[in-house]
């Protein structure tokens, strides 16, 4: 079984001062916790400041997007070198909120986890059906079609890290939640797929996080999904208390 990991995805919010501070409390409350694995995704203004307070912590950091060109002519973008200076070792990929309203594919998706892969960082990558998708039966083809799509430029070496987050659109800051039933089953074809992928021994490494409304309430019965590795966070990461019992979720 791998190590669960609970990641914060903090969004649009935090100025550098609220970031340190919501770092510096998620770094007391979450001293001595084993077995577990902490990150969390300030917005790019906030990564070095953040990265000063986890510094000596267990506490991994990470951004919410990268672009995959190493260097040149394109303005406003950030590049995986950029982001691993400032001390990240992950980048989260795909998000949905990026593919509905910043035009990412699958496509672009692959070039930005091959690229975050080359400079050394873990991609989180994420799919998700929306609501629409969900009702017309076309989850798991959807979502199957995501993960091939996202993957099919990571050298085989990096699936041994590689991080998977399925995130159902309709779930995402809506506070309705995928059952646990709902997430393990799409969870249990996200590793098929993954084992047809590469080797069954690290398909079966692979953490899958669920994400989408995750709240102090629920997230021990999502954790108790044999292929739910973990949580990925948004608006419930913003509170520290919240965010800490997730991360000190009940088994
Ligand atoms: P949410 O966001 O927890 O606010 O639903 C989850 C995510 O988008 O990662």
């Amino acid at each position: 079984m791998p190590t669960p990991l609970l990641a914060g995805n903090w969004k649009l919010h935090c100025l550098r001062q609220e970031a340190r501070d919501l770092a510096s409390a998620i770094v007391d409350g979450s001293k001595g916790l084993e077995g577990r694995d902490v990150l969390v995704a300030p917005p790019y203004t906030a990564l070095v400041d953040t990265a000063e307070v986890l510094s000596g912590s267990s506490v991994a950091l990470s951004s919410q997007d990268l672009y995959w060109e190493p260097k040149g002519a394109f303005t406003g973008q950030v590049s995986a070198a950029m982001i691993k200076d400032t001390g990240c070792s992950h980048a989260i990929i795909g998000h949905s909120e990026r593919r509905q309203h910043f035009g990412e594919t699958d496509y672009t998706v692959a070039k930005k986890v091959a690229a975050a892969d080359e400079a050394g960082l873990i991609p989180i990558v994420c799919v998700g059906e929306t609501l629409e998708q969900r009702e017309e039966g076309a989850t798991m083809a959807l979502v199957e079609k995501q993960v091939r799509g996202g993957l099919f430029e990571l050298p085989a070496e990096a699936f041994k890290t590689l991080i998977v987050a399925y995130e159902p659109v309709w779930a995402i800051g809506t506070g309705k939640t995928a059952t646990p039933e709902q997430a393990e089953e799409v969870h249990q074809h996200i590793r098929s797929v993954l084992r047809s992928l590469t080797e069954d021994a690290i398909a079966d490494d692979i953490r899958i996080l669920y994400g989408g409304s995750v709240k102090p309430d629920n997230v021990d019965e999502l954790m108790a999904c044999p292929n739910v590795n973990g949580a990925l966070v948004g608006g419930a990461s913003l509170k520290a208390d919240d965010f800490l019992r997730i991360v000190h979720y009940q088994e």
